[in-house]
C-alpha cells in the first residue's frame, strides 16, 4: 500500500461524495486489498461475516454489468468494481447478509475517500431481475448472491454537497418532545 497520510474519520464522512466520472488510471491492487480489509471490518450480526467480493477488471465484463444496471453507466469508462456478495442458508439470513453488506459498502467508501479514491454505489439487492443477471454473469454459487456493486477510480469530477441542512430538531425519549 502506498505510504500516505489519511485524513481523520468524521473529515472523510463529510467529504464523501458519489464519483461517477474516473481517470484512465486502474486502482493500485494493494489499495483494493486496503479497501475491501476496511469492508469486511464492518460491523455484522452474530459476527456472520457473511460478505463475498468479485473484483471486476475485465472490460467485457464491465460492460455487462453497466448493461444490468441501467444507472451503472459509468461501468463502461471505469477500470474496477466491486461486486459486494452475500452467502446465506435461509431467507433470514438473506436479510441479514443485505443489512452487513450495506454496512461493509459503507465502509468501503469512507476508506475510499481517505485513499483520495472516488466510487459509487450501484443497486442491486433487492431487484431480483439484478440478482439473477450478475449472478449468471459472474457464475455464482447458488448460495451466494450479490448485493451491489461498487464502481471505482481516481476522480475526474469535483463532485460537491447537496445534502439537506442538519436536521432542525431532534426529539427526546418520545417524537415531538424536545
Ligand atoms: C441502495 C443504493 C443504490 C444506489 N444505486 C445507484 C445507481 O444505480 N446509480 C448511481 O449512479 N448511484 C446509485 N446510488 C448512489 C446514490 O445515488 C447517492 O448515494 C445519492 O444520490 C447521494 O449522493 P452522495 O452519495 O454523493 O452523497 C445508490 C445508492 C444506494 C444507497
Amino acid at each position: 500500500m502506498p505510504d500516505m497520510t489519511f485524513p481523520d474519520v468524521i473529515t472523510a464522512i463529510h467529504q464523501r461524495k458519489s464519483v461517477r466520472k474516473y481517470s484512465d488510471a486502474a486502482v493500485p491492487e494493494s489499495v483494493l486489498d486496503d479497501l475491501i480489509y476496511c469492508a469486511t471490518c464492518a460491523p455484522t450480526g452474530n459476527n456472520r461475516q457473511p460478505w463475498r467480493f468479485v473484483v471486476i477488471n475485465d472490460p467485457a465484463t464491465l460492460s455487462a454489468c453497466a448493461e444490468i444496471i441501467p444507472a451503472g453507466k459509468m461501468l463502461l469508462s471505469c477500470k474496477q468494481a466491486i461486486v459486494f456478495c452475500v452467502e446465506f442458508e435461509n431467507e433470514l439470513l438473506r436479510f441479514y447478509g443485505w443489512l452487513d453488506a450495506s454496512a461493509a459498502v459503507e465502509n468501503l467508501l469512507l476508506a475510499a475517500q481517505a485513499h483520495g479514491i472516488g466510487g459509487v454505489w450501484l443497486g442491486v439487492a433487492p431487484r431480483i431481475e439484478r440478482i439473477k443477471a450478475i449472478s449468471a454473469l459472474l457464475e455464482l454459487p447458488p448460495n451466494i448472491e450479490p448485493m451491489a456493486v461498487v464502481a471505482l477510480g481516481f476522480p475526474a469530477e469535483t463532485a460537491t454537497r447537496k445534502r439537506k441542512p442538519k436536521p432542525a430538531q431532534i426529539w427526546k425519549n418520545r417524537w415531538g418532545n424536545p
